[in-house]
């Protein structure tokens, strides 16, 4: 049996929409701000989303702990009770539009409880949160095993705050390559500009791990690349928007913001996340990012929403429009 989102309200709409020219109302006009404002707040990720006004994040992009012991900071006596704090929080400071992303992984056999599978229960039974993808970012390497199939993926969560929430597909299109493009604009029923935009990336992911020497890596053990959570904040999130991560680690999310022209609240419990990033920061540097960005240490909250909140712009809309361009 196909799937059947295909043959949703929701996918016919669209298509009526498309064909008439016609914007969804989730569409945002945005303007590429001059400079981006980037906190990094060492504290409790509980406390602080406790401080935050409602309605006023844009994207929470977070990679919590598993409770895969892999840390002192990932074990955990009673892990949903924990979790259950911040996700409730995470529904509150959620804008309209607004996108809630969380990373997890599943706790297999007779291994303690609390993994993805029961925060997905716990936001289907007691909140509003609308889930729209389970993306799949798929890896080839891994550890081998005997008594099971090696496991290659680990599993995104995309939910929306209202059915208003932003996606910018074409910020995220994937290249056709060459003789794809051919062959498809010889078909006269396919729309050549739709060629030209390249494909849609589905819901699962091909783009390896860092390896233990990639020239990516800041030292944090639990690291994530940058083409996982730049394609997350480009299609989910808009240049000048506010996107939080309350569980930092080295301050990833932060660097891709900076380099897509989002401003970004970054919380981690543990001071080193300042070490990491600033390793973060070097590595953009050496790669030639020249965007004007100011980062600042564990700011007073009210001061630093007002500076996110200012709409400055310098671009014309032709250059805004090239910028949400993939370049990778
Ligand atoms: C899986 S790591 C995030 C890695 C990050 N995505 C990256 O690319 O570097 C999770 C982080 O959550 C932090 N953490 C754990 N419990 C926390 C809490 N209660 N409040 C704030 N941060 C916490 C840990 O210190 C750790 O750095």
């Amino acid at each position: 049996m196909s799937n059947k989102s295909h043959f949703n309200s929701g996918h016919r709409a669209m298509n009526w929409l498309n064909k008439n020219g016609v914007s969804h109302s989730s569409e945002v006009k945005f303007d590429i701000p001059k400079k981006t404002y980037h906190g990094v707040f060492t504290e409790d990720a509980l406390n602080f989303l406790k401080k935050l006004p409602d309605s006023s994040i844009q994207l929470i992009l977070i990679d919590p702990p598993y409770n895969l012991d892999l840390a002192k900071w990932d074990t955990f006596s009673n892990y949903m009770g924990w979790a259950k704090g911040w996700l409730k929080e995470a529904e509150r400071v959620l804008t309209d539009n607004g996108n809630f992303v969380i990373f997890g992984g599943y706790q297999y056999q007779d291994v303690k409880k609390g993994d993805l599978l029961e925060i997905m229960h716990h936001l289907r039974h007691n909140t509003s949160l609308l889930f729209v993808n389970l993306i799949i970012w798929y890896y080839k390497t891994g550890m081998g095993a005997h008594r099971f199939f090696s496991n290659r993926h680990e599993e995104i969560l995309w939910y929306g705050k209202t059915k208003k929430y932003y996606f910018n597909l074409d910020s995220v299109r994937i290249p056709f390559d060459e003789k794809t493009k051919e062959a498809y604009k010889r078909d006269k029923r396919l729309n050549p500009a739709s060629i030209d935009k390249g494909k849609n990336p589905t819901n699962v992911w091909q783009i390896e791990r860092l390896i233990a020497n990639s020239r990516e890596r800041v030292g944090h053990p639990t690291q994530k690349p940058l083409e996982v959570i730049r394609r997350l904040v480009r299609g989910l999130s808009y240049p000048g928007s506010l996107v939080l991560d309350f569980f930092a680690g080295s301050g990833t999310t932060g660097r891709v913001c900076i380099e897509e022209d989002r401003h970004s609240i970054l919380v981690d419990n543990d001071k080193k996340t300042l070490e990491y990033f600033n390793k973060h920061l070097e590595n953009m540097r050496e790669n030639g990012n020249s965007k004007q960005h100011e980062i600042i240490l564990n700011p007073d909250l009210k001061e630093f929403l007002k500076k996110t909140d200012k709409k400055e712009s310098s671009f014309s809309k032709k250059e805004a429009k090239n910028a949400e361009l993939p370049h990778d």
